[in-house]
């Protein structure tokens, strides 16, 4: 089953052009070398709406998987978990734990960012760390549940 994602960069400073976007980029190249497709892609501000309506968006166009990078963490701007999770079916609490626990072998601040997994519409929405290298390493941590996990979101009928 070939995967169609739609990466979200967000963060205030980069959809300001304040500065250069990495993180979209960096998980665009992690996905592309995996044999995904990068169907969408969209920068957007730390605002609860803009990430809201941007993940109904490419699932509506059809993204089964679509990564989100930043506003995991604990500063005010903070949104991204509170956002996901007003609109999700379901959360994945196993994602969050595992990248998580992983990431703690990289860095301590690790146990600041409140990644998660979750299903919206038909699609996995996964959210990883604003950091490029961060968002990257912890897609790695759970990369081996992704094509299962878009599958059944999808509701496309597949064995374990
Ligand atoms: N996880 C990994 N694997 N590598 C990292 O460098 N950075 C952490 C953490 N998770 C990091 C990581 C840091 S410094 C923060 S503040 C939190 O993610 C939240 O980041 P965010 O608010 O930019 O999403």
């Amino acid at each position: 089953m070939q995967i169609q994602a739609g990466i979200i960069t967000i963060s205030d400073r980069a959809s300001a052009g304040d500065y250069d976007d990495l993180g979209g980029p960096a998980l665009k190249q992690a996905a592309q070398k995996i044999g995904w497709q990068v169907l969408a892609e969209a920068i957007v501000p730390d605002e609860m709406v803009r990430i809201q309506e941007t993940i109904r968006s490419f699932a509506r166009q059809g993204c089964g998987l679509i990564l989100t990078t930043g506003g995991t963490g604990i500063s005010p701007r903070d949104v991204t978990p509170e956002a996901i999770r007003a609109i999700m079916r379901v959360e994945l609490p196993g994602f969050g734990e595992v990248m998580r626990a992983e990431s703690m072998n990289i860095t301590p601040n690790a146990i600041l960012s409140r990644n998660l997994a979750a299903v919206v519409d038909q699609a996995l929405v996964i959210a990883l760390p604003g950091k490029p290298s961060g968002a990257v390493e912890c897609l790695s941590f759970v990369q081996g549940a992704i094509p299962h996990g878009v599958a059944v979101a999808q509701g496309t009928p597949t064995s374990c």
